[in-house]
C-alpha cells in the first residue's frame, strides 16, 4: 500500500480561476456555458471537476490554456497560472501551455499525428531552449535519450522499438501512454486530464488511472482530472468540483463529499455509481430526465426539473453558498435539512 497522500501545504494557489465564464454565438445572442465558475488548484493539489455531458467540464479546462475556438466563443472571468493572468496576456498562455501545465485527452488517437513517428512527435514536445520559461532545454543530440526515458516513465516495454513506431501500431492504452509521456516532456507543474481513459477499455482504464497517480505523486504535480465517473476520484484526487449545466453546484473535499453529498445531483450521481453488489439486483440507479441545453436553461434552479426535493422555493436560483467550513453547496434544500438518502454511500471499498 503506498502511503496517504498529502498535498505540500502552501497558500499560494497553481491555478486560479475566477467567475469564468464561456459563452458561444446562438440564434439569439450569446448564450453561456460556463456561467461564473471559481476554483483554484494549489501546489501538489488533486482536483476532479465532475459532471454529466455537456455541463462545461472539457471548456473550463480548455480555457486554462485558452483553447476553446476563439472565433466562436467569448471568455470572460479571470485565469491565473502561477500568478500569470492568461486571458488578458495570451503571450503568456502560449509560453505556459504544454511547459507549466500540460493536458492529456480522452482519445489518443485524435491528438497523435498518424503520419509522424512516436519519437519525433515525442522531440517536439521537448523544451528547446527558444521558450523563455525557464525550462532548460533539450539539444537535439540527448532527445533519443530523453524520448527512451519518457517512454520508460510511462511504463512503455521496449521504448528503443516504440520510437520509430506510428501510432496506429499502438494499442488505445499505449496510445494514452505516449500522450502521458509528451505531458511529461516539458516537466510540467499541472496536469490537466480530461477524461483521459473514457476512449479506453475497462482494465486499460485502471492501469492508466493508475499510471496518472503515481506520475502525479513521484512528480510532485498538480492534477485537474475530468470525469463523469464519480467512482474514479475516490483516493485519487483531493477536492472535488460537482458542474452542472456550467455552474458549480457542489464543492468541498473529496472524502467528505463521496460520505456527505449536500446536493440532489451529487447524491444522484453518487447512485449512478455501479458496484458489483448491484449487478442482478435492479438496482442500478440514474437520475430522471437529461442535462438541458445551454439556450434552454428552466428558470430558477436549473436542477429542479430532474430533482426529488423541489418545491416552491426552487423557483429562485440558489446561490452556491457555505455549508461547512471546507464546503459549498449550490441548493435550497442541502443535505443539512433533507438527510442523505439511504443509497448514497460512497462507492464500494472507500470508506
Ligand atoms: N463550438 C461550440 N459551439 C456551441 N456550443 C458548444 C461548442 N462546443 C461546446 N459547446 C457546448 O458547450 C457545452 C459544454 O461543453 P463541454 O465543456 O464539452 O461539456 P463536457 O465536457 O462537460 O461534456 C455543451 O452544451 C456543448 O454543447
Ligand atoms: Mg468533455
Amino acid at each position: 500500500m503506498p502511503p496517504a497522500y498529502q498535498p505540500p501545504a502552501s497558500t499560494a494557489p497553481l491555478l486560479e480561476i475566477g467567475n469564468l465564464t464561456i459563452s458561444f454565438a446562438g440564434e439569439a445572442g450569446w448564450v453561456p456555458v460556463v456561467r461564473s465558475l471559481s476554483l483554484t488548484v494549489a501546489p501538489g493539489e488533486r482536483v476532479a471537476l465532475i459532471g454529466e455531458s455537456g455541463c462545461g467540464k472539457s471548456m473550463t479546462c480548455l480555457a486554462v490554456g485558452r483553447l476553446p475556438p476563439t472565433d466562436q466563443a467569448c471568455l470572460g472571468g479571470r485565469i491565473r497560472f502561477e500568478g500569470a493572468s492568461l486571458l488578458d496576456d495570451p503571450a503568456a498562455m502560449a509560453r505556459l501551455r504544454g511547459r507549466r501545465f500540460a493536458y492529456v485527452f480522452q482519445d489518443p488517437s485524435a491528438s497523435l499525428n498518424p503520419v509522424m513517428r512516436i519519437g519525433d512527435q515525442l522531440s517536439e514536445a521537448m523544451p528547446t531552449g527558444h521558450d523563455d520559461d525557464g525550462t532548460p532545454p533539450v539539444p537535439r543530440h540527448a532527445r533519443h535519450q530523453r524520448a527512451m526515458e519518457l517512454l520508460a516513465r510511462v511504463k512503455l516495454p521496449d521504448p528503443a522499438a516504440l520510437l520509430r513506431a506510428y501510432p496506429c501500431e499502438l494499442s488505445g492504452g499505449m496510445q494514452q501512454r505516449v500522450m502521458l509521456a509528451m505531458a511529461l516532456a516539458g516537466s510540467p507543474r499541472l496536469l490537466i486530464a480530461d477524461e483521459p481513459t473514457t476512449a479506453l477499455d475497462v482494465t486499460t482504464q485502471a492501469e492508466v488511472l493508475n499510471l496518472i497517480d503515481s506520475l502525479v505523486r513521484e512528480n510532485g504535480m498538480s492534477l485537474l482530472l475530468v470525469t463523469h465517473n464519480l467512482g474514479l476520484v475516490a483516493g485519487r484526487c483531493d477536492t472535488l468540483h460537482v458542474l452542472y449545466v456550467g455552474q458549480v453546484v457542489e464543492s468541498g473535499p473529496v472524502a467528505a463529499v463521496l460520505r456527505h453529498p449536500a446536493h440532489p445531483y451529487t447524491q444522484g450521481l453518487l447512485r449512478a455509481v455501479p458496484r458489483l453488489s448491484s449487478v442482478g439486483s435492479g438496482e442500478l440507479h440514474d437520475i430522471p430526465g437529461t442535462v438541458p441545453p445551454p439556450a434552454q436553461l428552466p428558470p430558477g434552479c436549473t436542477f429542479a426539473p430532474r430533482c426529488p426535493y423541489r418545491d416552491t422555493a426552487c423557483d429562485e436560483a440558489p446561490a452556491l453558498l457555505p455549508i461547512d467550513a471546507q464546503r459549498h453547496c449550490r441548493c435550497h434544500h442541502p443535505r443539512l435539512r433533507h438527510g442523505v438518502p439511504p443509497a448514497a454511500t460512497p462507492p464500494e471499498g472507500q470508506p
